[in-house]
């Protein structure tokens, strides 16, 4: 079994990036620039924004964390985001979600320039990447179609079945997988007879949230299998599928798995970084 290994690609994709926005502010004589923010102290999510903080600051982009009380009112985070929307200075807008459940995400989203939408969550961005043109594309599926074609998984014709239907991955996956030719389903909480399905994948995506949804019953021999999931376990980081209960089975049955901690996560990241680096070259060129 094959283990599609996202750290290896996030650090190649990060040392190519580094140099090239070297060369980029030679040029322009400008770094670019991404701003984070969120509401609230959730220990998971103040994180991810850490983390993603400091893959920014080593390869040369410079990233503003805005961490903002949880009671922040809707007007005052549409009032910041306005602002860093004039900012010529500020390339990437990223607004970590969930947000407190007295704000309205909808509302919050379609506040960003969507020029400056490095999640790609923007209506206009959603609807760029449903017409197959130029979109900034969300970061976690952005993510997992590299690592496919890095490790040389062929798409066109196959079957991808993708469990979820976030608007962050199911959704955006869906379509970038039409987009690569493939045939695709997409499940969710209501969906009938979900193993039926799932044993149709030939390429089988899990974005749940939850472990052991999914055994290795469920698969289809020789499936390549792609785990979004970042669950903790008893204090250990486990995937919706790698490193759950069935695991031994999954990997007899499986051709190839993302592992978690190592697959999904540091793919998420490098493509932040390359929308962001994306955002500053069309600025810059505008
Ligand atoms: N929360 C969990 N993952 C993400 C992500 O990729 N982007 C944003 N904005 N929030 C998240």
């Amino acid at each position: 079994m094959q283990t599609l290994n996202g750290t290896a690609l996030a650090k190649k994709i990060k040392s190519v990036l580094a140099i090239e926005i070297e060369y980029l502010v030679n040029k322009y004589r400008r770094s670019p620039k991404l701003c984070i923010i969120m509401a609230g102290d959730d220990p998971a999510n103040s994180s991810y924004v850490k983390s993603k903080k400091k893959s920014c600051n080593e390869i040369g982009i410079l990233c503003d964390l805005n961490i903002l009380p949880y009671a922040t009112s809707q007007q005052e985070l549409l009032t910041l985001i306005d602002s860093l929307n004039q900012n010529t200075e500020v390339d990437g807008i990223l607004v970590q979600l969930p947000l407190p459940k007295h704000i309205d995400q909808n509302v919050v989203l379609q506040s960003i320039d969507y020029k400056k939408d490095v999640d790609g969550l923007h209506p206009m961005n959603t609807g760029l990447l449903n017409s197959s043109t130029d979109a900034l594309i969300p970061c976690t599926p952005k993510g997992i179609l590299s690592l496919l074609k890095a490790e040389g998984v062929s798409i066109t014709g196959k079957h991808c079945v993708i469990i979820g239907r976030s608007n962050l991955v199911g959704k955006p996956m869906a379509q970038l997988m039409l987009r690569e030719n493939a045939s695709v389903t997409v499940c969710h909480s209501k969906t009938r007879d979900l193993p039926y399905l799932t044993r149709q994948g030939e390429i089988l995506i899990i974005a749940i949230g939850h472990p052991n949804l999914v055994n290795a019953e469920m698969l289809k021999e020789g499936a390549v299998v792609i785990d979004v999931g970042i669950n903790s376990v008893e204090g250990k980081l486990v995937g919706d599928i790698y490193n759950s209960i069935d695991v031994n089975n999954i990997e007899k049955k499986a051709a190839a798995i993302s592992p978690v901690p190592g697959g999904v996560g540091p793919m998420t990241i490098a493509s932040l970084l390359e929308n962001v680096v994306e955002i500053y070259k069309k600025r810059m060129c505008d």
